[in-house]
């Protein structure tokens, strides 16, 4: 019988087990470039010394939310560790955000206090005495990670700098992990008591050509692809590279729309022709107006 060609497991036609372009931020997926490397291998260290405060800065699309799913499942291994990660820090005040991580982080409150009718210092108060507990004498490590951290507000800035002013001779008592595009820089660069309080820093840049075709041929192979010839020559990676500007989500996001054209195209290597192909085909939808768009 034969198999109706249908983009819907369009994987499953070309010969993979999975889908090798999909965008969701799975840690099977992750490919250990340089700079991911270097960071996650520096976010360990920086967690496990309990140094604090860690920013990793980058451009939308370089990998930032990849790389904090990777640290939480390599965190994951370790029993010693709590953590929670905020994805969209969008809190009204600082009670609303010290009330979350009390929420968030399971910490009890003295019996006459509720979430609801409690104040700042009873918040606070109650997250030290989780925080000394949990790391001085379960010798625990708390972690709280945030992505999207250009969000943040002022104030819940100078909160998060408050909380690090917990801590022992040794170290600090709590782990703040920001993730946030370049606009975080230019909030936080005023404020020097919170810059200082930095430990380590770094900025994800987009891949270069090398890497674009690495972190291709590995999400094909992890993808399962049993098929044996190329898919994609080397001039379609350079022209990928081209269009992309080797920043992570573009590429994936194209070579998704690539393949999905070979399946229906019935073609079984991309050149560069057929990546200009395609990369015109989508110029010309988004330039299309709206009402012409079929969905
Ligand atoms: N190191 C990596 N390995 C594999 N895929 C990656 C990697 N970094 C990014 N990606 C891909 O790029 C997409 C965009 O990355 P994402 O983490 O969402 O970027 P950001 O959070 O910086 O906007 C991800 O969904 C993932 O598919
Ligand atoms: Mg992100």
């Amino acid at each position: 019988m034969i198999k109706p060609k249908t983009t819907l497991g369009y994987y499953s036609v070309v010969g993979f087990e999975r889908e090798p372009f999909s965008t969701s931020p799975d840690p099977d997926f992750f490919y250990h470039t340089r700079e991911h490397d270097l960071a996650l291998t520096n976010l360990l260290i920086e967690l496990r010394l309990r140094r604090g405060l860690s920013v990793i800065f980058g451009d939308v699309g370089t990998g930032k939310t990849t790389l904090s799913r990777k640290l939480l499942h390599e965190l994951n291994k370790r029993g010693d560790m709590i953590f929670h990660m905020i994805l969209n820090p969008a809190f009204n005040g600082e009670d609303q955000f010290l009330a979350s991580l009390v929420r968030n982080f399971n910490i009890d409150l003295p019996d006459d206090i509720d979430l609801k009718n409690s104040d700042i210092m009873e918040l606070r108060d109650a997250i030290e005495k989780f925080l000394i507990q949990k790391t001085l004498e379960e010798n625990r490590t708390i972690i709280l990670l945030i992505d999207e951290a250009q969000k943040l507000d002022l104030a819940t800035l100078e909160t998060l700098r408050l909380l690090l002013n917990f801590e022992t001779n040794e170290h600090k008592l709590i782990q703040l992990v920001l993730l946030g595009q370049l606009e975080l820089y230019s909030k936080v660069v005023h404020m020097s008591n919170f810059i200082d309080r930095i430990s380590f820093k770094f900025t994800l840049n987009p891949l270069d050509v090398k890497e674009t075709e690495e972190l291709i041929d590995f999400r094909i192979s992890k993808a399962g692809y049993r098929g044996g010839k190329k898919l994609f020559l080397d001039e379609a990676i350079s022209e990928i590279y081209n269009h992309t500007k080797g920043y992570p989500r573009k590429i994936i996001m194209l070579c998704h729309k690539i393949l999905k054209e070979m399946v229906s195209q019935d073609v079984a290597i991309a050149d560069r022709a057929f990546v200009e192909e395609v990369v015109s085909k989508e110029r010309q939808w988004r330039m299309m107006p709206l009402e012409m768009v079929k969905v």
